[in-house]
């Protein structure tokens, strides 16, 4: 609802059960609801207020993951709200069209809250978007899918072992919106897919087996022009808007295919060798036409520039056995101050044969170099959660505009949530 010119939505965190398996219960928790959360949409340009209730046992939070907006209103470990509480953050829509998502960000507790089933996503519309011949009917031509492994127990209970192995607990059961065995009738002849990795450690390499895909958006929006490719690579928290096509009548599955994590010394310890079907794509015996995904790359670039030239000043992140930099999150601690409307290069590698999921809240920014190539097309575009491959430097184009706070803390984290919860984490103000 709409009220004084602002869009008002309301999240409940709440416990409940689903049914993954048929006729089996298994306690979830969910906003609104049992598992996952509403889609909540708003325009570029519109004040947005949010009342988020907890009715957990527990504290927790809401982050508005790739969202720019005061820190204050981040949803990070800062902005708990505990059992039984409200908490309402409000701010103004400032950013192209996106696919962004929200889920709980409490210190130490991020991957069981996520886990357990809290997540939705947060669509942003503008013009640029709008004027794109890109399907956007949602739930029919344009389709959310959040996917995510899962252990379920012999009692059909969600698991999640702490035993602190790499890279976290990964799943043999893969769902998408929740659901295993996921499908979705299509009617037009081409079909948008805005995927999310929701997952909390494992990165999937998803992709058709029998045809290629356009890649038209990343985290946080359309890239320049559609890329034409076989699969995306995505880490958790990392998103991708997929347009594929389809023939009348036939059926198709996205699937998780064995994933390149590059350089990783054993590989299949982080998942690599699993594949998994992810959503089925049944086209109904008559399609209605949809165009080719096309738009005008400077009515959306021009605007969200970032120059290369105008960075002062330049930072390195090694991430290492859940530290950043050789240090351990600390909630007391600011480890970098940032000032607003300065652009800055954050060079990042990851020191150890293991990759990680480095995220910068507040941003979007540009990969510019992945160990001085050019980066891969499912980079190139608008980025706020990186998958860094082992040893390798990725540098990163950021500006930090708006909002400055120098008691309230951003984070940047490792969005592998095991590791993020022990300690990979750090925090910026911008000042
Ligand atoms: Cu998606 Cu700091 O989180
Ligand atoms: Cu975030
Ligand atoms: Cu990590």
């Amino acid at each position: 609802k709409v009220v004084d010119g602002t869009r008002i939505f309301s999240l409940t965190a709440q416990e409940g059960v689903t049914e993954f398996r048929p006729g089996v219960e298994t306690r979830t928790w969910g906003f609104d609801g049992s598992y996952l959360g509403p889609t909540l949409r708003a325009e570029r340009g519109e004040r947005v207020a949010v009342e988020v209730a907890n009715d957990l046992d527990e504290p927790t939070s809401v982050h508005w993951h790739g969202m720019h907006l005061p820190a204050a209103m981040d949803g990070g470990p800062h902005q708990e709200v505990g059992p039984g509480a409200t908490w309402r953050p409000t701010w103004e829509i400032d950013q192209p069209a996106a696919t962004l998502w929200y889920h709980p960000h409490p210190h130490g507790a991020t991957e069981k809250h996520v886990y357990r089933g809290l997540a939705g996503l947060f669509l942003l519309d503008d013009d640029a978007s709008r004027a794109a011949t890109l399907p956007h009917t949602y739930g029919v031509d344009d389709v959310p899918v959040i996917v995510q492994d899962k252990v379920l127990d012999d009692d059909g209970q969600l698991e999640l072992s702490d035993d602190g192995g790499e890279p976290g607990t990964l799943g043999d059961v893969v769902m998408t919106n929740g659901t295993v065995g996921a499908y979705q009738e299509v009617t037009t002849e081409r079909v948008r897919l805005r995927l999310l990795n929701g997952s909390t450690a494992r990165t999937f390499q998803l992709g058709f087996a029998d045809r290629e895909m356009d890649l038209v958006a990343t985290d946080g929006g359309l890239l320049d022009a559609p890329v034409r490719l076989d699969h995306v690579r995505l880490a958790p928290g990392e998103r991708a808007e997929v347009v594929v096509q389809l023939q009348p009548g036939e059926t198709t599955r996205l699937h998780s295919f064995e994933a390149d994590l590059g350089g990783v010394v054993v590989p299949f310890a982080m998942g690599a060798n699993d594949a998994f079907d992810v959503l089925e794509l049944r086209a109904a015996d008559q399609l209605a036409p949809s165009p080719e995904p096309a738009w005008e790359p400077s009515a959306h670039a021009a605007q969200d520039a970032l120059h290369e030239d105008d960075a002062a000043v330049t930072r390195t992140f090694e991430l290492d056995d859940r530290k950043i930099n050789g240090r351990r999150m600390d909630m007391g601690r600011i480890d970098e101050v940032v000032t607003e409307g300065s652009t800055e290069i954050w060079e990042v590698r990851s020191t150890v044969p293991m990759p990680h999921s480095f995220h910068v809240h507040d941003v979007q920014l540009r990969v510019l170099s992945v160990d001085g190539d050019a980066p891969p097309p499912e980079l190139a575009g608008p980025k706020d959660t990186v998958y860094l491959e082992p040893n390798r430097t990725y540098r990163l184009l950021m500006r930090f505009d708006d909002y400055t706070d120098p008691d309230v803390p951003y984070m940047y984290h490792c969005h592998m949530l095991l590791h993020e919860d022990e300690g990979m984490m750090g925090q910026f103000v911008v000042v």
